[in-house]
Order: structure tokens, then sequence, then C-alpha cells
């Protein structure tokens, strides 16, 4: 039974490392005219509203989006993402991956969607009927295995769990080593938490023994909260692009400031 909902997240500074990022992957891809896959193990619902009573009761967006939006120059393709949402969907929503993913993307890319929960994934339906998404109620690790290599070929996989399920820890860097293999030109992005007690270690120990050459970024924050677990995150990225090293060493040098205050 899952009962992770990132309405109570969206916009934190976990997801600020995350979406932007991602927005500046798909931004320096989409640059050469070749057609993209874009496939998503655990897509959320989409779009978030920061007025709703999930964002307010934590007030991580808050501390999130809403305290580092100047971070990003106005062409930054994360600020770039947040401002075509706004207009389209209204100035106090927050998007989603899979909404910073169809805003970057082109016609002639290709989307593909896991997100098992019910409700969030009758809302994600719905939210991307009119982007031509393919969006699926199935596990996401599944699916990657099922459609890999995608095509076309050129793309990126974002996967991003909520780690309810512990076992998750075990699985990604299997599941992550079995798609490389049968995509070598995928670029493969995880996200994860770094919680107090490290559970994180033994999946980036395996990660990196099985991909010398991915990039790791960590960040750490704030407690959101006093006793709050979370006290930053990492993405760990195979095939990183060209560029993506110095991107994520300007993110960091910015969260490293937030942290000193
Ligand atoms: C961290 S949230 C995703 C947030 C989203 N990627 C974003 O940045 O906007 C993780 C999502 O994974 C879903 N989920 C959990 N286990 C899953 C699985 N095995 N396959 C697909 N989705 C799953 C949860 O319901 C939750 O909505």
């Amino acid at each position: 039974m899952l009962s992770y909902q990132h309405a109570f997240h969206a916009g934190n500074l976990a997801d600020v490392q995350k979406h932007a990022l991602l927005a500046w992957m798909l931004d320096y891809l989409t640059q050469k005219d070749k057609p993209l896959s874009y496939l998503e193990t655990h897509a959320g619902r989409g779009l978030y509203r920061l007025t709703s009573a999930e964002a307010l009761k934590t007030g991580e967006a808050a501390q999130g989006i809403g305290r580092v939006l100047d971070w990003f120059a106005p062409n930054h393709p994360y600020r770039q993402r947040l401002a075509e949402v706004a207009a389209m969907y209204g100035a106090e929503t927050y998007p989603g991956s899979p909404l910073i993913a169809a805003t970057g993307l082109r016609e002639t890319d290709r989307m593909h969607l896991a997100e098992l929960h019910p409700q969030e994934y009758a809302a994600l339906s719905e939210l991307m009927a009119g982007w031509g998404a393919d969006v699926r109620r199935e596990d996401g690790l599944a699916m990657a295995l099922a459609l890999t290599p995608p095509t076309p070929r050129r793309g990126v996989m974002l996967i991003d769990p909520s780690y309810e399920v512990k076992t998750d820890y075990d699985r990604i860097p299997r599941v992550m080593a079995q798609v490389a293999r049968k995509w070598n030109v995928g670029h493969l992005m995880l996200w994860y938490p770094i919680l107090s007690d490290s559970p994180h270690r033994p999946m980036l120990s395996a990660l990196q023994a099985t991909f010398p050459e991915g990039l790791r970024h960590e960040v750490g924050f704030p407690p959101a909260r006093a006793g709050h677990r979370m006290t930053g995150s990492g993405v760990f990225v195979v095939n990183p692009p060209w560029g993506l090293a110095e991107e994520t060493a300007r993110l960091g040098a910015m969260f490293a400031r937030l942290s000193r205050g």
C-alpha cells in the first residue's frame, strides 16, 4: 500500500536540485536536431498547487523554490519551465518532473511515464492527456526494463522513487545496470534522499562500482522541520551529458551558501 504523496514536498529544496538538473539536461539534449525519448519510472501527479493544504502544512515549498528562485537567471531552463507552467496553469502552481519534461520537449520527442498510486495516476493521466504522453499505472522499474532501448534511441530516464519500499535501495542499482546494458546511450538520472542514517550508502557504492564514470552530485540543506530525517539529496547520472558537471558545481555552490546562512 503506497502512502507517499509528493504534494507535501513539491517545490522543496530536493525538488529544486532534481528539477533544475533535469531541465538543464533536457535543454542541452534538445539543442541537437534529433528526437529524444523521455522515460520516468516514478512520475507523481505532474502538477502541484503551492497554496494547497498539503504544501502549507509542511511549508517545504516556501523554504524551497519560494526562497531560491533567484538562483536561476530568467533564461535558465528550470526558470523557463516554471514560468511556462505558471502561465499555463496558474501562478500558484509548481510542475512535477513530467511537466518539466513535457514543456521542455518537442513534438518529435516521446514520453513514457509510470505511476503506481491510483489517485496520483488518475491526476497524471488527466494532466498529460493533452501532451501526448504514454502514461502507465505499473511498476516503473518494470516499465524501464520493458521499454529499453526505446524509440527514438537517444534519451533520458528519470528514476525518482519514494523509497517507501526499502528493497528499492537494492533493486535500483541492479535494474539500472540491466537498463544500461540494453540502452548504452541512455542518460539515466537517479534521485535519492540523504537521511540521517544514510540508507543510500550501499546503493551508491553499488552504482559507483558499476558506473565508475557516473556523476554523483549531493547537496545538504537545513531539515524542513526539527527532527526531520532528510538533511540533503543526491542525484547519480549515468552517461552525464557534456557540461552537466559544471552545472552541478554551480548549483552546489548555491546550496553551500544557503547552508552557511
Ligand atoms: C517522489 S514521487 C515522484 C515525484 C516526481 N518524480 C516529481 O519530481 O515531480 C514518487 C512517486 O512514485 C510513486 N511510486 C511508488 N512506487 C512506485 C512504483 N513501484 N512504480 C511506479 N510509481 C511508484 C509514488 O506513488 C509517488 O507518486
